[in-house]
Order: C-alpha cells, then structure tokens, then sequence
C-alpha cells in the first residue's frame, strides 16, 4: 500500500536553471528537477525556496502534512511522505520521474538524554528517519541519476556527526553515519556525472530548536565564533552551489557551515 499522498500544486511554468554547451560555449538550457525531503519546514523548505528561484522545478516531501499543506502552493508538488518507508520512497519517486537533484533534510532531533537512559524506540527512529531515510532516497534516485549522467545529491548532516553533542548520542551517531554514506556513495558514483555533498551546519535558527532549552541553545552558540545562530537562507545559499553545475571536482565531501565552529 502506498502511504503517500499527493497534496499538488499548480506546475510552475518551466524556468530553467541554464548553462554552457561544452562544446561550443553557447548558451544550453536544461530544465532541472529536484526533489527537498523535509522540505515543508527549516532548512528544507528554504532550500526549497532557493532552488526554485535557481530555476529548478522543486518537489517537496514531508511527513507533517499541515506545514506541507502550508507550503505547498509555492512548488511544483508537494507530497506527503516518511522517508523512513521504503516502499513509499520507491511509489513516490515513481510518481515524480526522474529527479536531478536530490536534497534530504528530513530529520528528526531524536532522544535528549544521556544515552544510558536511551530506550530502543527512540534509538530505532532516529536512525530509521536520520539514516535510513538518506539511503532509502539516494538508492531511490541513484540509478536514474546514473543512466542519465548528471546528478547532485546533497545530505543534511550535522556539526553533532563530526564533534558529537552530549545527551544527542543517537542524533549524533545518525548524522556521523550520514557523513560516512555521502563518503561511500559520492566515491561510488564519482565517474557517473552523479556528485554527492553533505553538509554539516551548526545550530541553525528553525522550528527544530522551539522546544530546545535556552541555556542549550546559548551554550551552542557559545560555541559559535561568529556568535549567533545560523539561518537556513545560509544554509540554502551553500546547498545551492552544490545542486549545481558549478560542482565539477568535489564529491563525497561534508561541507562547514558553522559560522566557525568546525575546525576540521
Ligand atoms: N536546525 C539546526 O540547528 C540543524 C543543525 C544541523 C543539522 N540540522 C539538520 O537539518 C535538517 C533539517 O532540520 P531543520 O532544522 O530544518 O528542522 P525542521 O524540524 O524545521 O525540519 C525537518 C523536517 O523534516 C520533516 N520530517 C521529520 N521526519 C520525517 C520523515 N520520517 N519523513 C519525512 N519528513 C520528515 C519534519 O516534518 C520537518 O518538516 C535535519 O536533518 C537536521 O538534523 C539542523
């Protein structure tokens, strides 16, 4: 059974993102589509927002429907999805056709604890959501991204997956793992014109952090030599650069967006 359900919006007319014809320097246009999980909310509907106005047809997929349902006048389509769910990961790229782009920022946060009072639930979902959900879309669009020889696949990782965040063991580990998939993944397709980023933020300004803490957020950005949150149009700005044709000889990498947290 497929657990999607469709929330369309008028098609945007077609703009295209152009770009040179190699051979001859003229002007090509190529009319691009993406696909942004997680893309009612955050990072990923910013990202959203960005690739449309780069001049990609954009379809987000989310789990919560009424922020879906919110966002999804100003896109291509909107799909109701759990990146989780394989089989519905499968229907809805079916349903879409081929996907140039692919951005996974679907996440979730997961247990706040010390990671001895950690249950198996909390655990299971992170990781089925955080990284399991990356794999179930890259493994989705990778084959079709291949045989057409152009691709970009850009994983929403985290500073937590590179320096690891006390009482965010599971969310930690989740996005340490997402890293080592972009590794694997971008060496795998590296001769395939399919180019594979993540991209590890700090402490970025969305609805993911309402519930968080004052005193956590203010020891984060404590931690931030800029010494203040990030947006998500900062983030959207870096991810766009990585959807594009400009990302010729970086592939399997995880890109700093820490206002100057990361040191390596
Ligand atoms: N905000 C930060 O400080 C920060 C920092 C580093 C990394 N990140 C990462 O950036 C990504 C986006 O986070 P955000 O801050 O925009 O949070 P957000 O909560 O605003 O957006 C996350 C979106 O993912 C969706 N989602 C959750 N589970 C899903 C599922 N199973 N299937 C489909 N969609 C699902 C949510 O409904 C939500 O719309 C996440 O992967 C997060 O781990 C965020």
């Amino acid at each position: 059974m497929r657990s999607m359900t469709n929330c369309r919006s008028t098609p945007s007319p077609p703009v295209s993102r152009g770009t040179r014809n190699p051979d001859n320097g003229s002007a090509l246009i190529v009319h691009r589509t993406a696909l942004v999980t997680g893309g009612a909310s955050g990072i990923g509907l910013a990202v959203a927002h960005r690739l449309t106005a780069d001049g990609l047809s954009v379809a987000i997929a989310d789990l919560n429907e009424q922020t879906l349902a919110a966002a999804a006048g100003s896109f291509t389509s909107a799909h109701r999805l759990d990146v989780a769910d394989s089989g519905a990961v499968e229907a809805l790229i079916e349903d879409i056709g081929p996907v140039d782009v692919l951005v996974n920022s679907a996440g979730i946060v997961g247990p706040n604890m010390p990671v001895w009072d950690v249950d198996d639930d909390a655990w299971a979902l992170t990781m089925a959501i955080n990284v399991t959900g990356t794999f179930n879309t890259m493994r989705a669009v990778l084959p079709s991204m291949r045989e057409r020889g152009w691709g970009r696949i850009v994983n929403i990782a985290s500073i937590a997956g590179k320096e690891g965040n006390p009482n965010l063991a599971a969310y930690s580990a989740s996005k340490a793992a997402v890293i080592g998939l972009t590794k694997s993944v971008g060496k795998e397709t590296a001769t395939d014109g399919v180019i594979v980023n993540a991209v590890a933020p700090a402490v970025i300004s969305t609805p993911m952090n309402d519930d968080t803490e004052p005193e956590t957020v203010d020891y984060m950005v404590s931690k931030i030599p800029m010494g203040r949150l990030g947006l998500p149009e900062e983030v959207a700005a870096l991810v766009s650069w990585l959807s594009s044709d400009e990302v010729t000889f970086s592939t399997g990498h995880t890109y700093d967006i820490s206002g100057g947290r990361a040191t390596y």
